[in-house]
């Protein structure tokens, strides 16, 4: 058998190497901490688990939902959009309902790229966006996102004939892997950009809620012209603590939006609808279980940055998002550190270059790790650099 030149050409999906490495370890009875993956150790809220398992009886939901989803359900995404965001959205031509924001992230790109076409991708990123382009044809321009531009793209060095062949603008914020947020001042040089440029922007925005210190995260369709030239993807994976539900969302532009439903009215049947109900319940219902939970994820946050800045490792306390990017010590790669901690601690973090090439230099610590995985694993690195000193 030969698989097709899409398939040999793609990278192992970072997430499943480390977790072959963490399986190979607990395979020999090594008790591995992991701080790799962004995703939530909290359990989903109660009340959207007895909406789900309400809807889950009804009979009316056990059959083919449409890709199109609920119109309660978009309904339900317009008005959080409006309370939280202050962006009104036309249910019916502005929002459309995702398996996961993944799913709408990776079949974006077979909307609007060509073979020979370009999509700007920022480096480090979301690994899917590049992927996307690759299965559609197309090419990655990568935007190094550094700290000297505060992990913002710089739009103005990007070459003219890049611009000309670019189709697609890939922005994450507040950003996985690096933390960083953006105001509403970047979001309208985007717009400007992209209606000098005609290309389209596709604004990757799933962790607006998780956020600290009273920070309040915006959205890319707060300015003026966004939806104009762009779509943002969103999800009730991290906010509500339910990335096992697969449930998401792109709002925006119709024609964009139109062009996705397109796409995945032939590949895909939409989201069950229990499903469908659980996440509607989760957008009207009581928002303190996101205050509590960005609490939890603050207070490990505040427990990991000092002992990372002890091990020598250079720190910034992030604002948002689920991640903490730490810059490693000299005389080693990434993936090197990355290793070293985990052969002699059994700590797992994830190398920032699975993020792309400007990842060098840094490893992405989550504050998704139980509590008492939180204790072991800073125990154990506080050791190791007791070790070493
Ligand atoms: C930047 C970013 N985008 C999208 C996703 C996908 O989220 P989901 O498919 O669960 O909505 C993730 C998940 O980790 C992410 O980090």
């Amino acid at each position: 058998m030969r698989v097709s030149k899409r398939i040999e050409g793609l990278p192992p999906y970072l997430f499943v190497r480390i977790s072959q490495k963490i399986a190979e370890k607990r395979a020999r009875g090594e008790r591995v901490i992991s701080f790799a993956i962004g995703d939530p150790d909290l359990p989903t809220p109660e009340h959207i688990i007895d909406r789900l398992c309400r809807e889950a009886r009804d009979p009316a939901n056990h059959r083919y939902p449409e890709t199109y989803g609920l119109p309660e359900f978009r309904v339900a995404i317009a008005e959080w959009y409006r309370r939280r965001f202050g962006v009104v959205l036309d249910p019916d031509t502005e929002v459309l309902p995702l398996i996961g924001s993944k799913e709408g992230i990776g079949h974006v790109a077979l909307c609007f790229i060509d073979p020979g076409d370009i999509a700007l991708v920022p480096d480090p990123a979301y690994p899917v966006y590049s992927v996307s382009t690759m299965f559609a044809g197309g090419e990655s321009y990568f935007l190094p996102l550094t700290e000297d531009n505060g992990f913002l793209p710089d739009l103005d060095r990007i070459p003219a004939d890049v611009c000309g062949r670019a189709k697609m603008l890939w922005l994450n914020y507040p950003n996985n892997p690096t933390a960083a947020v953006a105001g509403l001042d970047f979001f309208e040089r985007v717009v400007d950009f992209a209606m000098r440029h005609d290309v389209v922007v596709c604004h990757d925005a799933p962790y607006t809620e998780v956020a600290f210190d009273g920070y309040e995260p915006v959205s890319f369709m707060q300015v003026p012209g966004a939806k104009e030239v762009g779509l943002e993807f969103h999800s009730l994976s991290k906010s509500f603590n339910m990335t096992g539900w697969r449930v998401g969302m792109a709002v925006g532009n119709a024609e964009m939006r139109d062009a996705l439903m397109r796409i995945k009215s032939n590949l895909d049947s939409g989201i069950p609808q229990a499903i469908q109900y659980a996440a509607i319940q989760a957008l009207q219902g009581d928002q303190d279980c996101i205050r509590e939970s960005n609490s939890v994820y603050e207070r490990r946050r505040d427990a990991i940055v000092p002992v990372l800045s002890e091990m020598g490792l250079r720190v910034k306390s992030p604002k948002a998002s689920l991640y903490i990017w730490a810059g490693i010590p000299d005389g080693y790669t990434s993936a090197e550190f990355a290793s070293a901690l985990l052969e002699e601690t059994g700590v797992v973090v994830t190398p920032g270059t699975g993020y792309g090439k400007c990842g060098e230099g840094y490893v992405r610590v989550s504050l998704t790790a139980p509590d008492a995985d939180i204790e072991e694993g800073l125990a154990r690195l506080s050791a190791w650099r007791g070790s070493r000193s």
